[in-house]
């Protein structure tokens, strides 16, 4: 390049450090191509060259003219970057904690006691196993054995999705209503048709059912249900695990009794209950934990196992009551509305 068009250059790449506001940049910018400037007083130069050199200073010029227009490019968007770091503050990381924020975030209550059931079940070889909370009436209900008239399934009871809306694949034949699934016992059903036995699973998950809203009640909640099944499973087993369950979260003075109770795809079916020394915050002695029982051989026919040689036992309980019962918690509607100062209390 022309040595004086190279010197001009330089001088630009020079100065463009000291520009620091729009105003020192449109004087910079003026200096060199501005009516005065001094890459427009090179270009005038042109006019009075011999006409065989024209093409050649020219282009010269063209491309000085393209390396101040990119240092100037630069400059310009340094500026703009610093004066939108001026208007907005300096860049934050928004996954850092608040800087003097005592309370920074932490696991939800049920989430916490979720993890901590789970981890009781998985230490004594349950998997976690989990199912769509789109169920349908075949999940939910028909496989496990629940009559066409049970109450559960009333529309009072159960959230129903209308005829036209289809769930992809969680249908079995295609055919069924969708619903929102009222317990967790749907999953259940789609281990035992996935899986030969032996089984040994717990599933936690939301569910849903018509409630209305009180200190006990939530349309929305959460359930953790468990499935053994293998060969000579007996009740003996079942209130084992429970009893060694309830020991594990509550503390080993805590005692279990089984109540006689009906659940349609468990044959017997119990309700249990605890009582524990403990727990001085929970007002009564005896307080109901869990539904179980032996699983029904329907139940086992309608997923292709044969109830001759296997037998095994399920159960299932809510996660909301038993974060109440361990945290002396009043009311479930705490757990929903994310109050700051409900929440830290657990953290
Ligand atoms: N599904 C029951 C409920 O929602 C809980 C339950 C009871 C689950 C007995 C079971 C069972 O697996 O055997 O209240």
């Amino acid at each position: 390049m022309d040595e004086t068009l190279q010197a001009l250059i330089d001088k630009a790449a020079k100065q463009v450090d000291g520009v620091k506001t729009r105003a020192e940049f449109e004087a910079f910018k003026a200096r060199f191509v501005g009516p005065a400037g001094e890459l427009t007083a090179a270009m005038k130069r042109i006019a009075t060259l011999p006409k065989e050199e024209k093409p050649a200073f020219g282009k010269r010029i063209n491309e000085a003219k393209q390396a101040l227009e990119s240092l100037f490019d630069d400059c310009l968007r340094a500026i703009s970057r610093d004066e939108l770091a001026a208007r907005i503050g300096p860049p934050v990381d928004v996954t850092l904690p608040a800087p003097g924020d005592p309370h920074p975030g932490s696991l939800h209550p049920l989430t916490q006691v979720r993890d901590e059931i789970c981890r009781i079940f998985r230490q004594i070889g349950f998997s976690v196993a989990e199912g769509p909370e789109v169920e349908t009436e075949y999940f939910c209900f028909d496989a496990l054995n629940t009559p066409a008239d049970h109450p559960a399934r009333d529309l009072q009871d159960t959230y129903y999705f209308p005829e036209s809306a289809k769930f992809g694949n969680i249908s079995k034949n295609g055919t069924e209503r969708n619903l929102l699934r009222t317990h967790t016992s749907s999953v259940q059903i789609r281990t035992m048709l996935k899986e030969e036995p032996p089984v040994r699973i717990i599933s936690p998950g939301r569910c849903f059912r018509r409630d209305t809203a009180d200190a006990t009640h939530s349309a929305n909640f959460h359930q953790v249900e468990g499935l053994c099944v293998d060969k000579n499973v007996s009740v003996k087993d079942l209130k084992a695990l429970l009893d060694y369950f309830i020991k594990s979260l509550l503390g080993a003075d805590a005692r279990t009794r089984f109540r006689p109770h009906f659940f349609p795809y468990t044959e017997p079916s119990f309700e249990v209950d605890f009582a524990s020394s403990h727990l001085a915050k929970v007002g009564s002695k005896w307080i109901e934990i869990a539904g179980c029982g032996m699983v029904h051989p329907s139940v086992f026919e309608s997923v292709g196992y044969d109830p001759e040689t296997y037998s095994g036992y399920a159960f299932g309980m809510g996660i909301e009551r038993i974060a109440m019962i361990l945290h002396g918690v009043d009311d479930i509607r705490y757990f929903y509305q994310n109050d700051h100062r409900f929440l830290k209390q657990f953290a």
